[in-house]
């Protein structure tokens, strides 16, 4: 009886709720258990309806359902969840039997398949999308285990119970004996926040929002270590050719997230800050982008406290990563025509009916497939052209020290616009197939990106490629033939091989094998459901930058100025570097020498901001 009542519920939900655009037949949103247990664990929340600044957590965005969005509230999901027992083991397959092991499905399909071309896109490119990735997403692993889950291999405790195997020919894990690959399974809202849920739910850690989380902090705490109080400036260090970087983290050791040794370890709103270099560049850019902008708003209004400059500022770095985001981003990732079809490049208007909720099946999924443009190295070129470093992009995971040395920092930034990034193909790169945290003592360990995502689907109950193509509007493929639709021929033929059925085959894999949409870095069913995403994060986004008639809106002069705004004025603004590309994310490959922009003339002009004194009124 309890059980129907729920099931009438959730359909009742589904009816009330505005229907997404993007994944368009029968594609809805499914409110799952957690946004029902939400309505439980935020019971009591009280908003300042005339609120001028977002709040740190995301909580009051959405004032008919203030948690909607907020840190540590659960993923939404486009499809009830595809768990074995319904509930929370490992899905099997369509005859009963488990899954194809991750890492064969990667040496059988991917890791071979190596195609060394230029992209017209360049890292900087690439790694922007990370960093929206940081800002929206954050699964958090299991605290609990400590020494990683191959240790037991066992089923206790529950979240080691699906450690990746080994194949024992496999090329490159064998030659150092090692048989297992470290995997712990997410943490669940029932373990993080005594929020039941049934079907197993997963929070997401920070704001949910494209709201600076990853430089903010999405907890009042870590918000107020990230200050300094005083003049709206965010904490920063500097190294001893004055140059100004995130503030080192404290610690007690020399480890830095999985480094065992590392000089330096930032602290930044997003845990994942020192995860590569490439982050850690863009963590430390915005970071000093904020201070900038401090200093700039504090000389035209001397009389703003503290309070004041940092969230106006906050409010202004936060429109400028929107900005960047659709207008120079998402036209590049889903294709010019599709984004100008979707009415991306109209203003927001704000839908209170819209969750804004990041969705399972985008950020264990489809944002993930960006994976294949990670590039094996960031080279580091100086002021002359010259390429003076090739930093191995998996020498340096959590561990930043090259950062903050010499020119290191315009290096690594010149290296990222003028380096092409890796050309989408059906595979990620062999470093971060095999050696991603890689440790060598006491034993040999590494650890395999592409083998973690395909498990990481499983965990969390990621619907089956094949389920999602009828989500987006793809006819379902009946049997492994109709998937040559997308899906190369000598591709289709190994699927057979390692799946029972066309029912059967894990998102990731499906969705890295489609053939890129024309004009877009991604097939199809990816496309649909990252532009569902960005339509969400947009016009459900109550402070999104340039939706009018809400207290955080900006006056039309200010808009005038933000939406001036390219990422090339953040980089000169935060670096000695002294042109860029005008083309800020093509590759060198694509754009001629002479197509640059002088900094000197990427100016702001922050009149705008100056606060009419209460006189001038009269
Ligand atoms: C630059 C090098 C990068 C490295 C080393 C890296 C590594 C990782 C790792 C280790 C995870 C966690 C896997 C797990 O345990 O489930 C992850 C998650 C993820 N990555 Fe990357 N990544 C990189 C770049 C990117 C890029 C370019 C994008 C997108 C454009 C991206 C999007 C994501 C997303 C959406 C997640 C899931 C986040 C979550 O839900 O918590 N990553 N990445
Ligand atoms: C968890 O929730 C249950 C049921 O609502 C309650 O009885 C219990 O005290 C809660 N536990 C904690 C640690 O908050
Ligand atoms: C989310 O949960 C984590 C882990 O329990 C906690 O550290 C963090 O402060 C929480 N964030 C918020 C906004 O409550």
């Amino acid at each position: 009886m309890q059980r129907l009542i729920v099931i009438f519920i959730l359909m009742f939900l589904n009816t009330s709720r505005a229907q997404s655009l993007f994944l368009n037949t029968n594609g809805f949103s499914v409110p799952n258990c957690d946004h029902i247990a939400g309505e439980q664990c935020y019971s009591n929340i009280v908003c300042d309806v005339n609120a001028k600044y977002r709040t740190i957590d995301g909580l009051c965005n959405n004032l008919n359902v203030p948690w909607w969005g907020a840190a540590n509230t659960s993923h939404l999901r486009h499809v009830y969840p595809f768990y074995g027992d319904g509930i929370y083991s490992f899905r099997k397959q369509i005859d009963g039997s488990p899954l194809p092991g991750a890492r064969l499905i990667n040496l059988k399909l991917f890791l071979n398949k190596q195609f060394p071309s230029w992209n017209e896109h360049n890292t900087l490119f690439m790694e922007w999308g990370q960093f929206v990735a940081h800002d929206t997403t954050d699964l958090p692993p299991d605290p609990s285990i400590t020494g990683g889950c191959c240790l037991v291999r066992n089923k206790y405790p529950i979240q080691c119970q699906y450690v990746i195997n080994v194949p024992l020919n496999d090329p490159v894990y064998s030659k150092f004996g090692q048989t297992c690959i470290n995997f712990v399974r997410a943490i669940t809202m029932a373990n993080m926040n005594n929020c039941s849920s049934i079907p197993a739910s997963f929070p997401v850690m920070s704001t949910h929002y494209m709201d600076g989380s990853q430089i903010y902090g999405s907890n009042k705490q870590l918000a107020s270590e990230l200050r300094t109080f005083q003049d709206g400036r965010l904490r920063s260090e500097f190294n001893s050719n004055h140059q100004e970087f995130c503030p080192q983290r404290s610690r007690t050791s020399s480890q830095c997230e999985s480094s065992s040794d590392s000089q330096f370890c930032f602290l930044a709103g997003d845990r994942r800050v020192n995860q590569n270099l490439g982050i850690a560049v863009f963590q430390t850019m915005f970071l000093k982008f904020h201070n900038v902008i401090a200093h700039s708003l504090q000389t035209i209004n001397p009389q703003w406290n503290d309070e004041k400059l940092y969230q106006e500022t906050r409010r202004f770095i936060i429109a400028t990563i929107q900005h960047i985001n659709y207008a120079y981003y998402l036209p590049i990732l889903l294709g010019k025509d599709f984004t100008a079809k979707r009415g991306f490049n109209k203003p927001a208007v704000y839908d209170e009916n819209l969750d804004p909720s990041t969705a399972q099946e985008h950020s264990t999924g489809a944002f993930r497939v960006l994976h294949k443009e990670i590039p094996e190295f960031f080279n580091l070129i100086s002021k002359n052209m010259h390429n003076v470093q090739h930093a191995v992009i998996t020498e340096w995971l959590d561990k930043p020290d090259l950062l903050p040395y010499n020119d290191n920092y315009d290096n690594m930034i010149r290296g990222l616009m003028e380096s092409s990034t890796r050309q989408e193909q059906p595979s990620y790169n062999p470093l971060i197939s095999n050696n991603l945290f890689l440790k060598t003592k006491p034993k040999f360990s590494g650890n395999d990106l592409l083998a973690i995502d395909i498990q990481r689907g499983r965990d969390t109950g990621m619907p089956p490629y094949n389920t999602m193509r009828s989500i987006c509007g793809i006819p379902a493929a009946s049997s492994f033939d109709d998937l040559l639709d997308l899906i190369p021929y000598d591709d289709v033929q190994k699927l057979k091989e390692l799946y029972f059925s066309v029912n059967d085959i894990d998102f990731m894999v499906g969705a890295l094998l489609e053939i890129p949409a024309k004009g877009a870095k991604v097939g199809p069913t990816s496309r649909s459901i990252l532009a569902e995403s960005f339509y969400r994060y947009k016009n459900g986004d109550r402070f999104f930058y340039d939706v009018l008639g809400q207290p955080g809106s900006f006056t039309s002069e200010q808009l005038k100025v933000i939406k001036s705004i390219t990422f090339g004025h953040v980089i000169c603004a935060t670096s000695s570097i002294k042109h860029v590309p005008y083309d800020i994310f093509l590759s060198l490959s694509q754009r001629y020498m002479q197509n640059y922009v002088d900094c000197g003339t990427l100016t702001l002009n922050l009149d705008p901001w100056k606060e009419k004194s209460v006189e001038a009124y009269y």
